[in-house]
């Protein structure tokens, strides 16, 4: 389970680059729970996910993680806990290594010791098992280099690593955002048979008005480094693309009249 409480982040803080990128931002995920976060560019999902993984440490707050306070924990610690994909293809995986080696990372992780020789063969036959599942012909390429796959191939795979080893809390970031239409939805697809195969726990950043009203269980807005909308339950499954593109919308509309209040009151004061 996760709960973040009262996370705040500030970049170059003090500078004239300052930017409040988590302005108090608390979260409670019941175990098993699906939550999809949406919101505008620069609204501060990128930075949630990250305060979460730990690539930075918060200025005020807690995280708490499987019942452990890792708020001071560094990120690879949380690395045991927390499977990630990401955006761009090329940045869960090392592209020089084989589908083999990647996956027995994987398999690896939060393991300081090698694996013996009769793990290492039943190892070797799950992978077969589990790639060629992802029905993309992958597990007659074990020895090929992750690099020389596509990039839906490889978004594929990384979810496979990610979760390899269940983890506590899965964070998928935009992960289908440089696929072409139909690797996106085969890689969805398979997030959704694995998150719920496995009832993980995860948070799923999306730009796809259509991914956001059809996957999970609950569902956020971000704006400013806030959440500003929070749907479960029958609300979040009543949610249609165009109900969330009219909450756009309305944020639209709320910039523009912040916009024109402070040109006023600029003109006024000149
Ligand atoms: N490491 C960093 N240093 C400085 N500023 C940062 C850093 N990371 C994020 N920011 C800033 O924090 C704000 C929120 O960024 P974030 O990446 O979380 O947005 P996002 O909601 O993920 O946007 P997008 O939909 O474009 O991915 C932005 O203004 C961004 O420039
Ligand atoms: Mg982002």
């Amino acid at each position: 389970m996760l709960e973040v409480q009262s996370i705040v982040k500030t970049f170059n803080s003090g500078t004239p680059n300052e930017v409040h990128s988590l302005r108090g931002v608390s979260l409670t995920l019941e175990p098993g729970s699906w939550v999809i976060i949406i919101g505008t560019n620069g609204s501060g999902k990128s930075t949630f996910l990250n305060a979460v993984a730990g690539m930075f440490f918060v200025d005020e707050g807690s995280i708490r993680l499987a019942g452990r306070d890792v708020t001071r924990w560094p990120e690879y610690a949380r690395a045991e806990l927390i499977g990630r994909v990401f955006q761009n293809p090329f940045s869960g995986t090392s592209p020089s290594l084989t589908i083999r080696e990647n996956l027995s990372l994987a398999a690896r992780r939060g393991r300081s010791r090698g694996l013996g020789w009769g793990m290492k063969s039943t190892l070797v036959s799950k992978m077969r098992d589990e790639v060629s599942r992802l029905n993309m012909g992958l597990e007659d390429r074990l020895e090929n280099a992750i690099g020389s796959l596509s990039g839906g191939q490889r978004q594929a795979l990384t979810l496979l690593m990610a979760t390899w080893l269940r983890p506590e809390l899965l964070l998928l970031d935009e992960h289908t955002a440089a696929l072409d239409p139909k690797s996106a939805d085969l890689l969805i697809a398979l997030t959704e048979k694995v998150v719920a195969h496995d009832k993980l726990t995860t948070l799923m950043v999306t730009h796809s008005m259509h991914q956001a009203a059809s996957l999970g269980d609950r569902l956020i807005m971000m704006h400013r480094g806030q959440i500003i909308h929070d749907f479960q339950g029958a609300e979040k499954r009543r949610l249609r693309p165009d109900d969330l593109l009219a909450r756009f919308e309305e944020v639209r509309r709320a910039e523009q009249l912040d916009e024109s209040a402070a040109q006023m009151l600029a003109e006024k004061y000149i």
